[in-house]
């Protein structure tokens, strides 16, 4: 079976879901361990009180380079067998950028969820850019990790349509219960071996 790493820096309410889910829809991945970089992530209590194992890689005041530290990430995933060969790693409000060795090395094992249309709006505060830039219909995506900004391959999308009364709380809000049902699903199709990249595009079958 495939051993899961999810990668935090907060909440930790996708990273929720996937673990419930895993556990629920009797998704074919062992959930092997959560490691965030921050040590205060609230993601880390809920993660403890489902029974995974935790680790925290501390970024704040970590003076190596970025590729220095996604060697810890790397040794730390290794550990709990999440391996190139054996693993999924999905981040999950991961605040960082990852290296581009930490990419190659886990390519097409790596995922995310983003909260909007990929390629619209990637960055940070992408419901903001959506609700500012006056889209009708925005929502959230699960990829594939390249070594661009929000840019590999898209595995999964779903929409939300935009009220003329929506804030950013309000929509956000909106976006999360469809990345709580999407990103569980992609761990899914990827768990089972149902998902192909094909240059720019994934194949589901
Ligand atoms: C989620 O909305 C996720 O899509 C977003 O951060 C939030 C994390 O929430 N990720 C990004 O913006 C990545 N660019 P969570 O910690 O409750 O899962």
């Amino acid at each position: 079976m495939l051993n899961l790493g999810i990668l935090i820096s907060g909440r930790g309410s996708n990273m929720e879901s996937i673990l419930r889910s895993v556990k629920r829809k009797k998704i074919p991945i062992r959930p092997a361990v959560v490691i965030s970089n921050k040590h205060d992530a609230e993601g880390l209590k809920i993660a403890g009180r489902l029974g995974v194992s935790v680790e925290i890689v501390e970024s704040k005041g970590f003076t190596g380079s970025r590729e220095e530290y996604d060697k810890k990430i790397m040794t730390v995933l290794s550990k709990y067998g999440v391996t190139p060969r054996n693993g999924l790693v999905c981040l999950a409000g991961f605040m960082r950028i990852i290296s581009p060795e930490f990419v190659k090395k886990y390519k097409n094992r790596i995922i995310n969820i983003h909260p909007a249309l990929l390629p619209a709006f990637p960055g940070l505060d992408s419901q903001k850019q959506a609700l500012e830039y006056g889209v009708k219909y925005s929502g959230c995506t699960v990829h594939f990790v390249d070594t661009g900004m929000d840019t590999g391959p898209i595995i999964i999308q779903a929409v939300v349509r935009i009220k003329e009364n929506d804030t950013e709380e309000s929509l956000s809000k909106r976006i999360l219960k469809e990345e709580h049902r999407i990103y569980p699903e992609a761990v899914n199709l990827f768990a089972r071996r149902k998902i192909k990249v094909s240059g720019r595009r994934t194949v589901i079958s």
